[in-house]
């Protein structure tokens, strides 16, 4: 009987190369490959997508996948299981004159869960750790394809925001930390404060409503937005009307929930009949992810916007049309043609004087290309939020209404104090920016660091603010006859002129008017004929 015999010393030979091969495939498994795509998402947050390269032990990203994000490039390990990644980035990338630049940490540690999912805490210098999950996704997911932008064409004007709009945004309070009842809370204290009743109208919801899209497309909020029709509703119910926020890109900015949230790219049609359906009443559009799936052309800017300004348009339902691209490409130029009411013209305000005071000068210079229903926009309001003093907010204030910039409060209007509502609800100075006769702000004179910007006002006015960007009280002054008043038939003419931040007459004698300004202040005059036009009044 032939009996099997396995031989000695050949037997093992696959087997243990079987084995090692095995166990070489198990390590493998348990300690993952990271190549590829991966979304990190936090719940009732933003989502950012990475694209690692992983060799041995050793991940780094490899770019930031175009759409949300704005970390730099992280390393670190996946051993065992066991991910711990950090990226080390300037922030801000160009800090303010003299300050030092400020390094930004952001650290990923995780537990992988399976090989396409890892439990993550992810925390950033200065703010609360956040939990999410990296998953992985396909690379389509991460890059969505380019979709050419329509060919350019002028779309007609809405007829809306024949004024600059006012109004409150969540943004430069909260950023998107903040939900549904707060921004119910901000719609009672906009009438009980009185802001309502001093022009302010449209309450924006700013980034961070949104969670993604249901199963047939739709966009949806997130757990602190859960029913974005009943809360525009709620805010008609008080005589207010409502802005919603979304962006060309596949995704927002990202803010401090851990990346963008959704955007409109691929579904500019649907989610302007959504916004329509839900009752909103503003559209606020930011840029953000749209470089990634754009060209850096003003032809594609044009054409992105373009694209949601006929979709709004579309819908039948009056929608202001709020242009957010940080004034690239001269948005000032071609706004209006996309049917944008409003443009940003600069990058993010901050509360402070030197950010302020940058953007609000430099607007002076682009205040011609105002018109009519479409306005430059120097970014929102920051009176009230505690970073500049009152001078400076009351330069903040008379700046922007000479610009006829849009006035969007920016602070928590549930708790303002007197100071903070003297300077955002007096009438004189809001009626400047409000003057339905528009003419544009111009420069009257500039001396060192003090500056005269003179508006001409309907009803044969002028305002005229006497600013003092130094240090140190400076004396400021103007001529009368600078003021070219249209004094009628006989050419006489007795001016009055009030101090609108003092609330009082100011006397007119002499050829000149000098006056003593604060640090970083103002001194804001509106001058007129007394007796009115033509001007009998000796
Ligand atoms: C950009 C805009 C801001 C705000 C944030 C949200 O930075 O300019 O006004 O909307 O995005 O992330």
């Amino acid at each position: 009987m032939k009996t099997l015999r396995l031989h000695p010393r050949r037997w093992p030979r696959l087997p243990i190369a079987l084995l090692l091969a095995l166990a070489g495939a198990l390590l493998l498994l348990a300690q993952g490959d990271m190549t590829g795509y991966w979304a990190f998402r936090v719940k009732d947050g933003g989502v950012s997508f990475l694209q690692f390269q992983q060799t041995g032990d050793t991940v780094t990203s490899v770019a930031a996948a175009g759409r949300g994000g704005r970390g730099g490039t992280l390393t670190g390990t996946l051993k065992d299981g066991k991910l711990h990644l950090a990226s080390t980035v300037n922030a801000p990338a160009q800090p303010p004159a003299g300050a030092a630049a400020q390094t930004r940490q952001t650290v990923y540690d995780g537990v992988m869960e399976n090989a396409d999912r890892i439990a993550v805490t992810m925390q950033a210098t200065g703010r609360d750790p956040l939990k999410g999950t990296l998953e992985r996704v396909t690379r389509e997911e991460a890059y969505p394809t380019r979709i050419p932008p329509p060919d350019l064409r002028d779309v007609p004007d809405n007829g809306l925001a024949r004024t600059p709009p006012m109004g409150w945004n969540s943004w430069n309070k909260f950023q998107d930390v903040f939900d549904d009842a707060t921004v119910r809370g901000m719609a009672d204290a906009m009438v009980s404060s009185g802001m309502a009743k001093a022009g302010y109208t449209y309450i924006v919801v700013d980034e961070g409503w949104t969670s993604g899209r249901d199963a047939n497309g739709k966009i949806t909020g997130n757990g602190k937005f859960p029913d974005m029709k009943a809360l525009a509703a709620y805010v008609h119910s008080k005589g207010l009307k409502i802005g919603i926020y979304s962006s060309p890109g596949p995704q927002s900015c990202s803010g401090k929930m851990g990346g963008g949230y959704q955007g409109s790219f691929g579904h500019e049609e649907e989610d302007a009949r959504t916004f329509a359906d839900w009752g909103y009443d503003y559209l606020k559009y930011d840029w953000c992810s749209a470089g990634g799936v754009y060209s850096n052309t003003t032809e594609d800017n044009q054409g992105a916007y373009q694209k949601m300004g006929e979709a709004l348009l579309k819908t039948g339902r009056a929608i202001v049309y709020s242009l957010c691209q940080y004034g690239s490409h001269d948005v000032w130029k071609w706004g209006a043609k996309t049917g944008g009411n409003l443009w940003r013209t600069t990058g993010d305000i901050a509360d402070r004087w030197d950010s302020m005071e940058r953007i609000g000068f430099a607007n002076i210079d682009i205040a011609p290309y105002n018109r009519t229903g479409h306005w430059n926009d120097p970014d929102m309001l920051e009176v009230g939020n505690g970073g500049m003093t009152a001078d400076e907010y009351r330069t903040h204030m008379s700046l922007w209404c000479l610009l006829a910039a849009p006035l969007m409060a920016g602070n928590d209007l549930r708790t303002m104090n007197d100071e903070t509502k003297s300077i955002l609800m007096n009438s004189d100075v809001i009626a400047i920016d409000q003057d339905r006769d528009f003419k544009p702000v111009s420069r009257l004179s500039q001396e060192g660091k003090s500056e005269v910007l003179l508006r001409p006002l309907g009803g044969n006015a002028f305002a005229i603010g006497l600013f003092n960007r130094g240090d140190k009280p400076a004396e400021i002054a103007f001529r009368w006859d600078a003021l070219k008043f249209d004094t009628g038939l006989y050419g006489f003419r007795r001016l009055q002129a009030q101090d609108l931040w003092k609330h009082g007459p100011v006397t007119v004698a002499g050829d000149t008017y000098t006056a003593t300004v604060p640090s970083h202040g103002v001194v804001l005059l509106k001058v007129s004929i007394a007796g009115g036009r033509g001007g009998f009044g000796f």
